[in-house]
Protein backbone atom coordinates (compact mmCIF):
# COMPACT_ATOMS: atom_id res chain seq x y z
CA UNK A 1 0.00 0.00 0.00
CA UNK A 2 2.52 2.41 0.84
CA UNK A 3 4.54 1.56 -2.07
CA UNK A 4 1.89 1.49 -4.28
CA UNK A 5 0.88 5.45 -2.94
CA UNK A 6 4.88 6.28 -3.22
CA UNK A 7 4.59 5.56 -7.13
CA UNK A 8 2.12 9.12 -8.48
CA UNK A 9 4.36 10.86 -6.17
CA UNK A 10 7.30 9.99 -7.70
CA UNK A 11 5.76 10.39 -10.67
CA UNK A 12 4.10 13.78 -10.62
CA UNK A 13 7.61 14.85 -9.20
CA UNK A 14 10.68 14.06 -9.83
CA UNK A 15 12.61 17.34 -9.56
CA UNK A 16 11.48 18.59 -6.28
CA UNK A 17 14.31 18.31 -3.46
CA UNK A 18 12.57 15.42 -0.97
CA UNK A 19 11.51 13.52 -3.93
CA UNK A 20 12.42 9.86 -3.70
CA UNK A 21 15.39 9.26 -6.05
CA UNK A 22 15.05 7.85 -9.71
CA UNK A 23 16.27 4.58 -8.79
CA UNK A 24 13.18 4.40 -6.54
CA UNK A 25 10.46 4.84 -8.72
CA UNK A 26 12.52 1.97 -10.75
CA UNK A 27 12.27 0.02 -7.77
CA UNK A 28 8.49 1.17 -7.94
CA UNK A 29 7.95 0.33 -10.93
CA UNK A 30 8.94 -3.06 -10.78
CA UNK A 31 7.28 -3.66 -7.57
CA UNK A 32 3.74 -2.77 -9.77
CA UNK A 33 5.18 -5.06 -12.44
CA UNK A 34 5.54 -7.81 -9.76
CA UNK A 35 2.07 -7.41 -8.43
CA UNK A 36 0.35 -7.29 -11.47
CA UNK A 37 1.36 -10.28 -12.29
CA UNK A 38 0.75 -11.20 -8.96
CA UNK A 39 -3.02 -10.20 -8.93
CA UNK A 40 -3.44 -11.65 -12.93
CA UNK A 41 -1.58 -15.31 -11.24
CA UNK A 42 -3.70 -15.24 -8.47
CA UNK A 43 -6.84 -14.21 -10.34
CA UNK A 44 -6.46 -15.62 -13.72
CA UNK A 45 -6.88 -19.26 -13.93
CA UNK A 46 -3.65 -20.28 -15.24
CA UNK A 47 -0.68 -18.85 -16.35
CA UNK A 48 2.19 -20.13 -19.14
CA UNK A 49 5.57 -18.37 -19.43
CA UNK A 50 7.14 -19.46 -22.87
CA UNK A 51 11.03 -18.42 -23.79
CA UNK A 52 12.32 -16.73 -26.94
CA UNK A 53 12.19 -20.61 -28.80
CA UNK A 54 8.48 -20.82 -27.67
CA UNK A 55 9.57 -23.15 -24.86
CA UNK A 56 7.16 -23.33 -22.46
CA UNK A 57 9.36 -22.58 -18.66
CA UNK A 58 6.48 -22.44 -16.27
CA UNK A 59 3.30 -22.95 -15.54
CA UNK A 60 0.95 -22.03 -12.67
CA UNK A 61 -0.69 -24.21 -10.66
CA UNK A 62 -4.38 -23.38 -11.97
CA UNK A 63 -2.94 -24.24 -15.41
CA UNK A 64 -2.26 -27.80 -14.71
CA UNK A 65 -5.81 -28.17 -14.45
CA UNK A 66 -5.70 -28.22 -18.35
CA UNK A 67 -3.20 -30.41 -19.06
CA UNK A 68 -5.24 -33.69 -19.07
CA UNK A 69 -7.97 -31.80 -22.04
CA UNK A 70 -5.19 -31.21 -23.92
CA UNK A 71 -3.40 -34.75 -23.51
CA UNK A 72 -0.14 -34.19 -22.04
CA UNK A 73 1.27 -34.59 -17.88
CA UNK A 74 3.31 -31.76 -16.66
CA UNK A 75 6.61 -33.72 -17.27
CA UNK A 76 5.95 -33.67 -21.49
CA UNK A 77 4.69 -30.43 -21.27
CA UNK A 78 7.01 -28.28 -19.75
CA UNK A 79 10.14 -27.98 -22.16
CA UNK A 80 8.17 -28.34 -25.32
CA UNK A 81 7.53 -25.76 -28.20
CA UNK A 82 3.99 -24.34 -27.12
CA UNK A 83 2.71 -25.13 -30.63
CA UNK A 84 3.55 -28.74 -29.86
CA UNK A 85 1.34 -29.00 -27.31
CA UNK A 86 -1.40 -26.55 -27.27
CA UNK A 87 -3.31 -26.49 -30.42
CA UNK A 88 -4.03 -22.81 -32.16
CA UNK A 89 -1.80 -20.91 -29.85
CA UNK A 90 -0.77 -17.02 -30.24
CA UNK A 91 1.34 -17.63 -28.21
CA UNK A 92 4.75 -17.56 -30.65
CA UNK A 93 3.37 -14.82 -32.29
CA UNK A 94 3.65 -12.38 -29.56
CA UNK A 95 7.45 -13.37 -28.91
CA UNK A 96 8.17 -13.02 -32.46
CA UNK A 97 6.35 -9.80 -32.98
CA UNK A 98 6.78 -8.09 -29.69
CA UNK A 99 2.89 -7.34 -29.70
CA UNK A 100 0.64 -8.05 -26.83
CA UNK A 101 -2.62 -9.79 -27.75
CA UNK A 102 -4.05 -8.41 -25.03
CA UNK A 103 -7.80 -9.99 -24.85
CA UNK A 104 -8.65 -13.22 -27.53
CA UNK A 105 -10.52 -16.18 -27.60
CA UNK A 106 -7.90 -19.84 -27.76
CA UNK A 107 -10.14 -22.71 -29.00
CA UNK A 108 -8.95 -25.91 -29.03
CA UNK A 109 -9.70 -29.72 -27.78
CA UNK A 110 -9.60 -27.91 -23.86
CA UNK A 111 -12.29 -25.89 -24.92
CA UNK A 112 -13.09 -22.12 -25.04
CA UNK A 113 -10.78 -19.64 -22.82
CA UNK A 114 -10.87 -16.41 -23.12
CA UNK A 115 -6.41 -15.84 -22.85
CA UNK A 116 -4.46 -12.62 -22.63
CA UNK A 117 -0.87 -12.53 -23.87
CA UNK A 118 1.73 -10.17 -23.14
CA UNK A 119 5.62 -10.23 -24.43
CA UNK A 120 8.33 -10.17 -21.94
CA UNK A 121 11.43 -7.94 -22.30
CA UNK A 122 14.99 -7.57 -20.33
CA UNK A 123 16.62 -4.53 -19.99
CA UNK A 124 17.71 -3.89 -22.88
CA UNK A 125 14.09 -4.31 -24.42
CA UNK A 126 14.53 -6.94 -26.55
CA UNK A 127 11.72 -9.66 -25.95
CA UNK A 128 12.76 -12.75 -24.13
CA UNK A 129 9.54 -14.85 -23.93
CA UNK A 130 5.88 -14.35 -23.37
CA UNK A 131 3.51 -14.88 -20.66
CA UNK A 132 0.09 -16.46 -21.65
CA UNK A 133 -3.17 -16.07 -18.81
CA UNK A 134 -6.35 -18.08 -19.31
CA UNK A 135 -8.69 -15.68 -18.27
CA UNK A 136 -11.72 -17.24 -18.27
CA UNK A 137 -12.12 -21.01 -19.03
CA UNK A 138 -15.88 -20.67 -19.37
CA UNK A 139 -16.02 -17.47 -21.37
CA UNK A 140 -19.73 -18.79 -22.88
CA UNK A 141 -21.25 -18.95 -19.79
CA UNK A 142 -19.52 -15.81 -18.14
CA UNK A 143 -19.16 -13.53 -21.26
CA UNK A 144 -22.34 -14.78 -22.93
CA UNK A 145 -23.29 -11.39 -24.84
CA UNK A 146 -20.10 -11.27 -26.09
CA UNK A 147 -19.55 -14.85 -26.90
CA UNK A 148 -23.18 -14.79 -28.65
CA UNK A 149 -22.32 -11.99 -30.95
CA UNK A 150 -19.10 -14.09 -32.03
CA UNK A 151 -21.28 -17.34 -32.88
CA UNK A 152 -23.64 -15.09 -34.77
CA UNK A 153 -20.98 -14.04 -36.53
CA UNK A 154 -19.13 -17.02 -37.02
CA UNK A 155 -22.51 -18.40 -38.20
CA UNK A 156 -22.70 -15.20 -40.85
CA UNK A 157 -19.36 -15.92 -42.03
CA UNK A 158 -19.89 -19.91 -43.17
CA UNK A 159 -23.18 -19.08 -44.74
CA UNK A 160 -21.25 -16.36 -46.70
CA UNK A 161 -18.52 -18.70 -47.66
CA UNK A 162 -21.48 -21.40 -48.68
CA UNK A 163 -22.81 -18.61 -51.06
CA UNK A 164 -19.32 -17.83 -52.75
CA UNK A 165 -18.55 -21.51 -53.18
CA UNK A 166 -22.20 -22.06 -54.71
CA UNK A 167 -21.83 -18.70 -57.15
CA UNK A 168 -18.41 -20.44 -58.32
CA UNK A 169 -20.01 -23.58 -59.12
CA UNK A 170 -20.08 -24.02 -62.82
CA UNK A 171 -23.33 -23.12 -64.57
CA UNK A 172 -22.89 -25.43 -67.32
CA UNK A 173 -22.65 -29.23 -67.22
CA UNK A 174 -21.23 -31.11 -70.05
CA UNK A 175 -25.04 -32.38 -70.40
CA UNK A 176 -26.08 -28.87 -71.59
CA UNK A 177 -24.61 -29.35 -74.54
CA UNK A 178 -28.19 -29.92 -76.20
CA UNK A 179 -28.19 -32.89 -78.99
CA UNK A 180 -28.73 -36.52 -79.26
CA UNK A 181 -27.32 -37.15 -82.45
CA UNK A 182 -24.45 -39.33 -83.03
CA UNK A 183 -22.32 -36.22 -83.69
CA UNK A 184 -23.42 -34.73 -80.73
CA UNK A 185 -23.19 -38.04 -78.59
CA UNK A 186 -19.42 -38.56 -79.94
CA UNK A 187 -18.84 -34.85 -78.65
CA UNK A 188 -19.98 -35.34 -75.23
CA UNK A 189 -18.36 -39.08 -74.94
CA UNK A 190 -14.68 -37.43 -75.69
CA UNK A 191 -15.52 -33.98 -73.13
CA UNK A 192 -16.57 -36.76 -70.46
CA UNK A 193 -12.94 -38.81 -70.97
CA UNK A 194 -11.09 -35.70 -71.21
CA UNK A 195 -12.55 -34.25 -67.89
CA UNK A 196 -10.72 -37.40 -66.17
CA UNK A 197 -6.98 -36.34 -67.35
CA UNK A 198 -4.79 -33.00 -66.57
CA UNK A 199 -3.75 -32.82 -70.48
CA UNK A 200 -4.33 -29.71 -72.47
CA UNK A 201 -7.65 -30.01 -74.48
CA UNK A 202 -8.50 -28.55 -78.28
CA UNK A 203 -11.71 -27.08 -79.07
CA UNK A 204 -12.11 -27.17 -82.99
CA UNK A 205 -15.14 -25.70 -84.85
CA UNK A 206 -17.02 -23.12 -86.02
CA UNK A 207 -17.54 -19.89 -84.04
CA UNK A 208 -21.12 -20.18 -82.27
CA UNK A 209 -20.77 -24.31 -82.34
CA UNK A 210 -20.71 -24.26 -78.17
CA UNK A 211 -16.90 -24.36 -77.68
CA UNK A 212 -17.24 -22.03 -74.95
CA UNK A 213 -20.29 -24.19 -73.29
CA UNK A 214 -18.34 -27.52 -73.73
CA UNK A 215 -14.82 -25.95 -71.67
CA UNK A 216 -17.23 -25.03 -68.77
CA UNK A 217 -18.64 -28.36 -69.21
CA UNK A 218 -15.43 -29.87 -68.52
CA UNK A 219 -14.41 -27.99 -66.60
CA UNK A 220 -17.29 -28.62 -64.17
CA UNK A 221 -17.07 -32.61 -64.76
CA UNK A 222 -12.83 -32.30 -63.83
CA UNK A 223 -11.33 -32.31 -60.58
CA UNK A 224 -11.10 -29.25 -60.79
CA UNK A 225 -14.51 -28.45 -60.59
CA UNK A 226 -14.29 -26.29 -57.09
CA UNK A 227 -11.60 -24.28 -58.39
CA UNK A 228 -12.39 -21.12 -60.83
CA UNK A 229 -12.33 -21.44 -64.46
CA UNK A 230 -10.81 -18.47 -66.07
CA UNK A 231 -11.56 -17.13 -69.71
CA UNK A 232 -8.87 -14.88 -71.99
CA UNK A 233 -10.31 -14.55 -75.42
CA UNK A 234 -7.07 -13.72 -77.32
CA UNK A 235 -9.23 -12.27 -80.28
CA UNK A 236 -10.43 -9.71 -77.83
CA UNK A 237 -7.05 -8.35 -76.16
CA UNK A 238 -4.86 -6.11 -78.18
CA UNK A 239 -1.43 -7.73 -78.76
CA UNK A 240 1.10 -5.59 -76.63
CA UNK A 241 -1.50 -6.06 -73.34
CA UNK A 242 -1.65 -9.89 -74.08
CA UNK A 243 1.92 -10.54 -72.46
CA UNK A 244 0.75 -9.03 -68.70
CA UNK A 245 -2.83 -10.00 -69.34
CA UNK A 246 -1.48 -13.47 -69.17
CA UNK A 247 1.29 -13.36 -67.01
CA UNK A 248 0.99 -10.71 -64.69
CA UNK A 249 2.80 -8.03 -63.85
CA UNK A 250 4.99 -7.79 -60.83
CA UNK A 251 4.46 -4.43 -58.01
CA UNK A 252 7.18 -1.86 -59.18
CA UNK A 253 7.68 -3.36 -63.05
CA UNK A 254 5.66 0.11 -64.30
CA UNK A 255 4.54 3.59 -63.33
CA UNK A 256 0.71 4.51 -62.47
CA UNK A 257 -1.91 2.04 -62.45
CA UNK A 258 0.24 -0.62 -62.29
CA UNK A 259 2.51 0.01 -60.13
CA UNK A 260 0.81 -2.43 -57.56
CA UNK A 261 0.99 -4.87 -59.87
CA UNK A 262 -1.60 -7.07 -61.11
CA UNK A 263 -1.93 -11.04 -60.75
CA UNK A 264 -2.32 -12.66 -64.38
CA UNK A 265 -4.48 -15.14 -65.52
CA UNK A 266 -2.68 -18.26 -65.35
CA UNK A 267 -2.14 -16.98 -61.59
CA UNK A 268 -5.85 -16.83 -61.63
CA UNK A 269 -6.26 -19.65 -62.80
CA UNK A 270 -4.00 -21.51 -60.09
CA UNK A 271 -5.70 -24.91 -59.34
CA UNK A 272 -8.31 -24.75 -61.86
CA UNK A 273 -8.97 -24.55 -65.43
CA UNK A 274 -7.96 -21.65 -68.09
CA UNK A 275 -10.12 -21.63 -70.91
CA UNK A 276 -8.22 -19.98 -74.14
CA UNK A 277 -10.15 -19.01 -76.84
CA UNK A 278 -9.13 -17.91 -80.23
CA UNK A 279 -6.28 -19.35 -79.56
CA UNK A 280 -5.17 -19.26 -83.50
CA UNK A 281 -5.14 -15.22 -82.88
CA UNK A 282 -1.96 -15.65 -80.58
CA UNK A 283 0.83 -13.57 -81.78
CA UNK A 284 3.98 -15.68 -82.39
CA UNK A 285 6.29 -14.39 -80.20
CA UNK A 286 3.99 -14.97 -77.11
CA UNK A 287 3.20 -18.74 -78.32
CA UNK A 288 6.81 -19.78 -77.03
CA UNK A 289 5.96 -18.29 -73.65
CA UNK A 290 2.95 -19.90 -73.67
CA UNK A 291 4.51 -23.07 -74.38
CA UNK A 292 6.77 -22.84 -71.36
CA UNK A 293 3.86 -22.30 -69.22
CA UNK A 294 2.19 -25.12 -70.18
CA UNK A 295 5.14 -27.35 -69.98
CA UNK A 296 7.19 -26.50 -66.57
CA UNK A 297 4.01 -25.50 -65.48
CA UNK A 298 5.54 -21.96 -64.42
CA UNK A 299 5.24 -18.41 -64.94
CA UNK A 300 7.34 -15.25 -65.33
CA UNK A 301 5.24 -12.17 -64.41
CA UNK A 302 6.43 -8.75 -66.33
CA UNK A 303 9.36 -6.91 -65.06
CA UNK A 304 10.21 -9.77 -62.67
CA UNK A 305 12.99 -11.97 -62.35
CA UNK A 306 10.86 -14.55 -60.10
CA UNK A 307 9.73 -17.70 -61.79
CA UNK A 308 5.90 -18.48 -60.05
CA UNK A 309 4.84 -22.31 -60.16
CA UNK A 310 1.22 -22.82 -60.87
CA UNK A 311 -0.88 -25.77 -61.18
CA UNK A 312 -3.61 -24.63 -64.31
CA UNK A 313 -5.13 -26.95 -66.86
CA UNK A 314 -5.30 -25.56 -70.36
CA UNK A 315 -8.73 -25.38 -72.87
CA UNK A 316 -8.01 -23.69 -75.69
CA UNK A 317 -10.73 -23.01 -78.63
CA UNK A 318 -9.82 -21.97 -82.29
CA UNK A 319 -12.11 -21.59 -85.39
CA UNK A 320 -9.25 -21.42 -87.03
CA UNK A 321 -7.09 -24.45 -89.06
CA UNK A 322 -4.38 -24.66 -86.61
CA UNK A 323 -2.49 -27.11 -88.87
CA UNK A 324 -2.59 -25.16 -91.48
CA UNK A 325 -1.21 -22.10 -89.59
CA UNK A 326 1.30 -24.08 -88.48
CA UNK A 327 2.46 -24.89 -92.50
CA UNK A 328 2.30 -21.22 -93.11
CA UNK A 329 4.31 -20.62 -90.39
CA UNK A 330 2.08 -18.39 -88.56
CA UNK A 331 1.68 -20.70 -85.90
CA UNK A 332 4.64 -22.54 -83.74
CA UNK A 333 4.63 -26.75 -84.33
CA UNK A 334 5.64 -27.11 -81.10
CA UNK A 335 2.58 -25.46 -79.29
CA UNK A 336 0.07 -26.90 -81.81
CA UNK A 337 1.64 -30.57 -80.97
CA UNK A 338 1.12 -29.71 -77.30
CA UNK A 339 -2.16 -28.30 -77.68
CA UNK A 340 -3.31 -31.20 -79.79
CA UNK A 341 -3.12 -33.82 -77.40
CA UNK A 342 -6.91 -34.12 -77.29
CA UNK A 343 -9.35 -32.54 -79.85
CA UNK A 344 -12.68 -32.37 -79.61
CA UNK A 345 -14.35 -31.58 -83.25
CA UNK A 346 -17.50 -29.60 -82.40
CA UNK A 347 -19.78 -30.44 -85.84
CA UNK A 348 -21.24 -26.83 -87.26
CA UNK A 349 -25.30 -27.02 -86.89
CA UNK A 350 -25.59 -27.66 -90.78
CA UNK A 351 -23.88 -31.03 -90.52
CA UNK A 352 -26.70 -32.07 -87.08
CA UNK A 353 -29.38 -31.18 -87.81
CA UNK A 354 -31.01 -34.03 -86.72
CA UNK A 355 -30.58 -32.01 -83.05
CA UNK A 356 -32.40 -28.88 -84.57
CA UNK A 357 -35.45 -29.62 -82.94
CA UNK A 358 -33.88 -30.18 -79.58
CA UNK A 359 -32.25 -27.41 -79.70
CA UNK A 360 -35.04 -24.99 -80.93
CA UNK A 361 -36.66 -26.79 -77.95
CA UNK A 362 -33.92 -25.94 -75.60
CA UNK A 363 -33.11 -22.12 -76.75
CA UNK A 364 -36.55 -21.40 -76.90
CA UNK A 365 -36.94 -22.39 -73.06
CA UNK A 366 -34.17 -20.27 -72.02
CA UNK A 367 -34.78 -17.72 -74.33
CA UNK A 368 -38.38 -17.23 -72.67
CA UNK A 369 -36.46 -17.90 -69.26
CA UNK A 370 -33.71 -14.94 -69.53
CA UNK A 371 -36.38 -12.40 -71.64
CA UNK A 372 -37.52 -11.08 -68.12
CA UNK A 373 -41.22 -10.50 -69.06
CA UNK A 374 -43.28 -12.68 -67.18
CA UNK A 375 -46.24 -13.29 -69.75
CA UNK A 376 -43.51 -14.45 -72.37
CA UNK A 377 -44.06 -17.56 -72.38
CA UNK A 378 -41.86 -20.31 -74.17
CA UNK A 379 -42.95 -20.50 -78.18
CA UNK A 380 -43.42 -23.78 -80.02
CA UNK A 381 -42.06 -23.95 -84.02
CA UNK A 382 -44.17 -24.71 -85.92
CA UNK A 383 -43.26 -27.90 -88.81
CA UNK A 384 -43.32 -25.80 -91.65
CA UNK A 385 -40.77 -23.13 -89.95
CA UNK A 386 -38.37 -25.55 -88.78
CA UNK A 387 -37.87 -26.87 -92.39
CA UNK A 388 -37.29 -23.28 -93.34
CA UNK A 389 -34.48 -23.36 -90.27
CA UNK A 390 -33.10 -27.20 -91.38
CA UNK A 391 -32.59 -25.39 -94.72
CA UNK A 392 -30.64 -22.25 -93.47
CA UNK A 393 -26.53 -22.24 -93.62
CA UNK A 394 -26.16 -21.51 -90.19
CA UNK A 395 -22.60 -19.96 -90.48
CA UNK A 396 -23.31 -18.29 -86.88
CA UNK A 397 -24.28 -21.75 -86.05
CA UNK A 398 -26.41 -22.32 -82.57
CA UNK A 399 -25.14 -18.80 -81.58
CA UNK A 400 -27.11 -17.66 -85.18
CA UNK A 401 -30.00 -19.90 -84.41
CA UNK A 402 -29.88 -18.81 -80.34
CA UNK A 403 -30.57 -15.16 -81.91
CA UNK A 404 -32.91 -15.76 -84.69
CA UNK A 405 -35.41 -17.83 -82.49
CA UNK A 406 -35.17 -14.66 -79.95
CA UNK A 407 -35.92 -12.23 -82.52
CA UNK A 408 -38.40 -14.09 -83.63
CA UNK A 409 -40.06 -14.89 -80.48
CA UNK A 410 -39.84 -11.06 -79.89
CA UNK A 411 -41.99 -10.17 -83.14
CA UNK A 412 -45.14 -11.79 -82.29
CA UNK A 413 -47.93 -12.49 -79.63
CA UNK A 414 -48.49 -15.36 -80.99
CA UNK A 415 -47.63 -19.11 -79.41
CA UNK A 416 -47.09 -20.70 -82.50
CA UNK A 417 -43.58 -19.27 -84.20
CA UNK A 418 -44.60 -20.15 -88.25
CA UNK A 419 -42.11 -19.56 -90.84
CA UNK A 420 -43.63 -15.77 -91.60
CA UNK A 421 -42.61 -14.99 -88.47
CA UNK A 422 -38.51 -15.73 -89.10
CA UNK A 423 -39.30 -13.77 -92.26
CA UNK A 424 -36.85 -10.80 -91.08
CA UNK A 425 -34.78 -12.96 -89.12
CA UNK A 426 -33.42 -15.02 -91.55
CA UNK A 427 -31.20 -13.21 -94.12
CA UNK A 428 -32.31 -15.86 -96.90
CA UNK A 429 -35.89 -16.01 -95.85
CA UNK A 430 -37.40 -12.55 -96.62
CA UNK A 431 -40.53 -12.68 -97.93
CA UNK A 432 -39.58 -13.61 -101.64
CA UNK A 433 -36.95 -15.62 -100.52
CA UNK A 434 -38.52 -18.43 -98.30
CA UNK A 435 -39.98 -20.49 -100.36
CA UNK A 436 -36.71 -20.65 -101.95
CA UNK A 437 -34.42 -20.89 -98.88
CA UNK A 438 -36.72 -24.38 -98.33
CA UNK A 439 -36.03 -25.68 -101.93
CA UNK A 440 -32.44 -25.05 -102.12
CA UNK A 441 -29.96 -27.15 -100.35
CA UNK A 442 -27.78 -26.05 -97.99
CA UNK A 443 -24.80 -26.53 -99.62
CA UNK A 444 -25.75 -23.52 -102.31
CA UNK A 445 -26.59 -21.09 -99.62
CA UNK A 446 -22.71 -19.96 -98.91
CA UNK A 447 -21.44 -17.37 -101.29
CA UNK A 448 -21.12 -17.75 -104.32
CA UNK A 449 -17.42 -18.74 -104.86
CA UNK A 450 -14.55 -15.84 -105.70
CA UNK A 451 -11.74 -15.84 -107.38
CA UNK A 452 -8.98 -17.15 -105.26
CA UNK A 453 -10.91 -19.49 -103.58
CA UNK A 454 -12.32 -22.98 -104.14
CA UNK A 455 -15.48 -22.20 -103.06
CA UNK A 456 -16.51 -25.45 -102.15
CA UNK A 457 -15.28 -25.84 -98.62
CA UNK A 458 -15.32 -22.58 -97.67
CA UNK A 459 -18.67 -21.10 -96.20
CA UNK A 460 -19.15 -17.20 -96.15
CA UNK A 461 -22.65 -15.41 -94.67
CA UNK A 462 -24.10 -14.39 -97.99
CA UNK A 463 -26.74 -11.64 -98.17
CA UNK A 464 -29.44 -12.05 -100.35
CA UNK A 465 -29.74 -9.70 -103.44
CA UNK A 466 -31.95 -7.38 -101.90
CA UNK A 467 -35.67 -7.62 -103.10
CA UNK A 468 -38.21 -4.46 -102.49
CA UNK A 469 -39.75 -6.51 -99.54
CA UNK A 470 -36.58 -7.18 -98.03
CA UNK A 471 -35.46 -3.68 -98.46
CA UNK A 472 -38.60 -2.52 -96.22
CA UNK A 473 -36.51 -3.73 -92.52
CA UNK A 474 -34.30 -1.30 -90.09
CA UNK A 475 -31.50 0.40 -92.02
CA UNK A 476 -29.43 -0.07 -89.18
CA UNK A 477 -29.91 -4.13 -90.03
CA UNK A 478 -29.85 -3.93 -93.06
CA UNK A 479 -26.03 -1.67 -92.71
CA UNK A 480 -25.00 -4.25 -90.18
CA UNK A 481 -25.89 -7.28 -92.44
CA UNK A 482 -23.93 -4.96 -95.60
CA UNK A 483 -21.01 -4.94 -92.96
CA UNK A 484 -20.85 -8.09 -92.08
CA UNK A 485 -20.74 -9.62 -95.91
CA UNK A 486 -17.73 -6.92 -96.55
CA UNK A 487 -15.85 -8.43 -93.18
CA UNK A 488 -16.52 -12.02 -93.90
CA UNK A 489 -15.37 -11.16 -97.00
CA UNK A 490 -12.00 -9.36 -96.21
CA UNK A 491 -11.88 -12.71 -93.52
CA UNK A 492 -11.42 -14.94 -96.44
CA UNK A 493 -9.28 -12.88 -98.34
CA UNK A 494 -6.81 -12.65 -96.06
CA UNK A 495 -7.13 -16.34 -94.54
CA UNK A 496 -8.27 -14.92 -90.88
CA UNK A 497 -6.00 -12.50 -90.67
CA UNK A 498 -7.90 -9.82 -88.73
CA UNK A 499 -4.99 -7.04 -88.97
CA UNK A 500 -4.69 -7.40 -92.67
CA UNK A 501 -8.28 -7.40 -93.25
CA UNK A 502 -8.85 -4.15 -91.29
CA UNK A 503 -6.19 -2.79 -93.69
CA UNK A 504 -8.03 -3.89 -96.38
CA UNK A 505 -11.20 -2.39 -95.50
CA UNK A 506 -9.38 0.49 -94.07
CA UNK A 507 -10.52 0.28 -90.53
CA UNK A 508 -9.12 0.25 -87.45
CA UNK A 509 -8.21 -2.94 -86.16
CA UNK A 510 -10.12 -1.94 -82.88
CA UNK A 511 -13.26 -1.21 -84.68
CA UNK A 512 -13.23 -4.62 -86.31
CA UNK A 513 -12.98 -6.36 -83.32
CA UNK A 514 -15.87 -4.21 -82.14
CA UNK A 515 -17.71 -5.17 -84.93
CA UNK A 516 -16.99 -8.82 -84.62
CA UNK A 517 -17.84 -8.96 -80.84
CA UNK A 518 -21.51 -7.59 -82.24
CA UNK A 519 -24.17 -9.71 -81.64
CA UNK A 520 -26.29 -11.37 -83.59
CA UNK A 521 -22.86 -12.21 -85.19
CA UNK A 522 -23.06 -13.82 -88.81
CA UNK A 523 -19.28 -12.99 -89.49
CA UNK A 524 -17.29 -16.07 -89.88
CA UNK A 525 -14.55 -17.66 -92.05
CA UNK A 526 -14.58 -21.55 -92.27
CA UNK A 527 -12.43 -24.32 -93.73
N1 LIG B 1 -24.97 -27.93 -78.00
C1 LIG B 1 -25.50 -26.82 -77.50
N2 LIG B 1 -26.58 -26.88 -76.73
C2 LIG B 1 -27.13 -25.77 -76.25
N3 LIG B 1 -26.69 -24.54 -76.46
C3 LIG B 1 -25.60 -24.40 -77.21
C4 LIG B 1 -24.94 -25.53 -77.76
N4 LIG B 1 -23.87 -25.10 -78.45
C5 LIG B 1 -23.88 -23.77 -78.36
N5 LIG B 1 -24.91 -23.33 -77.60
C6 LIG B 1 -25.23 -21.94 -77.30
O1 LIG B 1 -24.82 -21.17 -78.41
C7 LIG B 1 -24.15 -19.98 -78.00
C8 LIG B 1 -22.74 -19.97 -78.55
O2 LIG B 1 -21.99 -21.02 -77.92
P1 LIG B 1 -20.45 -20.84 -77.57
O3 LIG B 1 -20.11 -21.94 -76.64
O4 LIG B 1 -20.16 -19.46 -77.14
O5 LIG B 1 -19.81 -21.11 -79.00
P2 LIG B 1 -18.33 -20.89 -79.52
O6 LIG B 1 -17.46 -20.72 -78.31
O7 LIG B 1 -18.02 -22.14 -80.28
O8 LIG B 1 -18.35 -19.69 -80.39
C9 LIG B 1 -24.24 -19.97 -76.50
O9 LIG B 1 -25.37 -19.23 -76.12
C10 LIG B 1 -24.39 -21.41 -76.13
O10 LIG B 1 -25.04 -21.57 -74.90
MG1 LIG C 1 -16.62 -18.55 -78.60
Amino acid sequence: MSEAAAFPAACAAPSAPDAPPVLGAQRVLELAARSLFDVFNRTAMGTMVVDKAHRIVWISDGYKRFLPALGHAEQDFVGKRVEEVVPNTLMGQVVDSGQPILVDLLTNQAGTFLVSRLPLRNDAGEVIGAVGYVLLDHPESTMQPLVAKFAQLQGELVAARREIAQARRPKHSIASFIGSGAAALEVKRLARRVALTDSPVLLLGETGTGKELLAHGIHAASRRAGRALVSVNIAAVPDTLLEAEFFGVAPGAYTGAERKGREGRFKLADGGTLFLDEIGDMPLALQAKLLRALQEQEIEPLGSNRVERVDVRVIAATSRDLAAMVATGTFRADLFYRLNVLPIRLPPLRERLEDLEALVEALGEDIARRSGMAQMAHKSVAPEALDLLAAQPWPGNIRELRNVLEQATLMTDERVLGARHFAAALPLAGPGLAVAAVTAAPATRGAPARPGTDGGETTVAALPAPSPAALLRPLAEQVNEVEDAAITAALEATGGNRVAAAKLLRMSRAALYAKLARQPRRIVVTR
